[in-house]
């Protein structure tokens, strides 16, 4: 099988591939990416060369590009986007854009070549949870995103489906909660709060740091997108979320903190982000029923196989935080 990925030299698409690749070793994937700031070549650099993984440098919303890539393959996986809430708020330009407008164009080329289309979206589309209620994310919550990169993810799942309804596109959805583990770009909570920790510095928490998100394992959402891929119903959506339900910022800072001997006073509270959503939790019932799905281990046993892959790669991070990391694909590409 041939399989088109969006934006698979991000975070969660560069583990999706490997993932892939090992589990799938006969199948080919091309992986379209526009490498914006977030986009890595040396996330995927032990595939170079191999007969089965290509990459081709473009621009979701390029038309020509998106047709032409779409034609070849016999599966979309779509995980371009623009992802950083905190981004969305200074700019959502990039945000409508690529997530919205792109999503389209494969939406387009997906029902005139007849493909079959994952789209990889999140559980910040159903909005937030107050902190004292019990109450979870399922498939049937109704959308209530709360700022700019949630907004476009709600714009573009809105879209997925109404291709599906007006025009019986072949699709599927994921509503997945906080991804962790190696190759997240150091602007995203966990693996800022490890590297600031890593060199010494302090790590910004926001407002009173009880806010509490979901946190999924990459590999865990990898193995889900498989599920999905080979038993999940046509038309379907499934929310992906993790084993450790309401665990706070705080919580997660001070445990990053165990786990590398350093010390508390490293805690900065920071002014909130705007409208910031209080709690998110997934109920995943439906994927565990009807697809098997469950998490492989626990988050504190994920946390520490995170911290440590942070300690053991800091050549990864550093060249992200000095900025050096992008000369690696400008001298390849010219970009
Ligand atoms: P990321 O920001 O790490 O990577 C995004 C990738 O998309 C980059 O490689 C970037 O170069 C590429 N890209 C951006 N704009 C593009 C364009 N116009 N054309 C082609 N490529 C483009 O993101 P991520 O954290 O890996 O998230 C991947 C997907 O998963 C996104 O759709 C996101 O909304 C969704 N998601 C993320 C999380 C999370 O916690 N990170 C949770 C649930 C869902
Ligand atoms: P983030 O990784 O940006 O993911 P999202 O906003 O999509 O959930 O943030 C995770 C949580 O951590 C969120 O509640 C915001 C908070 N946060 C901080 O407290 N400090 C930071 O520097 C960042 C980036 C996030």
């Amino acid at each position: 099988m041939k399989i088109l990925v969006t934006g698979g030299a991000g975070f969660i698409g560069s583990n999706f591939i490997h993932y892939w690749l090992k589990n799938h070793p006969n199948d080919e994937i091309f992986n379209l990416d526009k490498l914006t700031y977030a986009g890595n070549l040396k996330n995927l650099e032990d595939l170079q060369g191999s007969p089965n993984y290509h990459f081709v440098l473009g621009d979701i919303t390029n038309v020509d590009i998106v047709r032409d890539m779409v034609r070849k393959c016999d599966l979309i996986v779509h995980f371009a986007a623009e992802s950083h809430v905190d981004r969305s708020i200074i700019d959502a330009g990039e945000f409508i854009r690529t997530n919205v407008l792109g999503t389209q164009m494969l939406l387009q080329a997906a029902k005139d070549f007849d493909k079959r289309i994952h789209h990889i979206s999140t559980d910040e589309v159903f909005g937030s949870l107050d902190l004292d209620s019990k109450e979870k994310f399922n498939e049937k919550t109704p959308y209530d995103p709360k700022n700019p990169y949630s907004a476009s993810k709600a714009g573009s799942d809105h879209l997925v489906r109404a291709f599906y309804d007006t025009y019986g596109i072949s699709m599927t959805i994921s509503n997945a909660s906080n991804n962790f583990g190696p190759y997240q770009f150091p602007e995203k909570f966990i693996p800022l709060a490890i590297t600031n920790l890593l060199e010494g510095k302090k790590v910004p928490v926001y407002g009173d740091g009880l806010h509490v998100r979901d946190w999924l394992y990459v590999e865990d959402h990898c193995r889900a997108i498989d599920l999905i891929l080979n038993q999940g119903e046509i038309g379907e959506t499934y929310c992906i979320g993790g084993s450790t339900q309401d665990v706070n910022n705080l919580t997660v800072v001070k445990k990053i903190i165990e786990i590398l001997g350093t010390d508390e006073s490293a805690i900065e509270f920071v002014k909130d982000r705007p409208s910031h959503d209080r709690r998110y939790a997934i109920d995943w019932t439906k994927a565990k029923e009807k697809l098997g799905y469950e998490p492989q281990a626990d988050f504190d046993q994920y946390l520490k196989q995170t911290v440590e892959w942070y300690k053991n790669n800091q050549s990864w991070w550093q060249e992200i935080k000095s900025g050096t990391y992008q000369e690696y694909y400008q001298k390849q590409y010219g970009g």
